[in-house]
């Protein structure tokens, strides 16, 4: 069986009580999945920044199995006057290793453009964290036959400062913007077209096969989740919504893999 990644985005959810809490559950609720977790499954939740540290603190002090730590956005540069913004030795002190670039909200809510994205992306590789890097189209690009062409140009922006080597190491995530919060998911067929294209993309970026790892996002849940994780092309799932509760987030591996 593949190994799968199961990435919680908690957005602009879950303060430090709740975060706290959510670890407490998570180590019941995963106490079955034990022995396949680190091989055959991966776990990452992706808190609020005012949350990583109570995240961090729960890895420590509650017994069982964790997740790994992500943030869900850092900004370039390791200390300065960028107001507002979190670095990426701040996120390490938290006991984070991913971070999430590029997320769809960030881009099409917050502004965030291609070139500052490449620049996070060079910086987390120069500091040592693994970026999770989504992209995906809007409902208007897909009508409007330009998904491709929108997805070409964000995967190549954003591995155009990497090497091949670091370009292997991105977990890539394709969120379909249209499909994000809405309970309608993309179909496996969909989904797996995209993830496909992804990776031949971007080992024809890289010069050579780089086996990349693609998840995809938007509207995951337990109900869909076998039908999408069975498809080839697809390595995991970044969830959003069903990754609140430990319950409805660890059973979209197990209606995949069977408990
Ligand atoms: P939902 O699972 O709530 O659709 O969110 C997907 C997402 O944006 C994860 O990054």
């Amino acid at each position: 069986m593949k190994k799968i990644r199961l990435y919680g985005n908690w957005k602009m959810n879950m303060t430090r009580a709740e975060t706290t809490a959510f670890m407490s559950e998570f180590a019941r609720s995963a106490k079955p999945l034990e022995a396949v977790m680190g091989r055959n499954l991966e776990v990452a939740v992706f808190p609020p920044f005012t949350s990583l540290w109570a995240a961090n603190e729960a890895m420590r002090s509650v017994s069982g199995p964790m997740p790994l730590l992500g943030a869900q956005n850092v900004y370039i540069g390791d200390h300065g006057a960028f107001t507002g913004e979190v670095s990426i030795p701040m996120l390490k002190e938290c006991g984070c290793t991913h971070v999430i670039i590029g997320h769809s909200e960030r881009r099409h809510i917050l502004g965030e453009g291609e070139p500052l994205i490449a620049k996070k992306m060079r910086a987390c590789f120069d500091a040592g964290l693994i970026p999770v890097l989504c992209y995906g189209e809007t409902l208007e690009e897909r009508e409007a036959g330009r998904a491709f062409q929108v997805m070409e140009r964000q995967l190549r922006s954003a591995v155009e400062p990497l090497s091949a080597d670091e370009s292997a190491q991105v977990v890539y995530a394709y969120e379909p913007v249209w499909a994000i919060g809405t309970g309608k998911s993309a179909t496996s067929a969909e989904a797996q077209e995209v993830c496909a294209w992804s990776k031949r993309l971007l080992a024809e970026a890289a010069g050579r096969d780089i086996g990349t790892t693609v998840l995809y996002g938007g509207s995951v849940k337990g109900s869909n989740a076998k039908e999408l994780l069975s498809m080839d092309a697809i390595d995991g799932a970044l969830v959003g919504g069903a990754s609140l509760k430990a319950e409805s987030f660890l059973e979209i591996y197990t209606a995949y893999a069977g408990s």
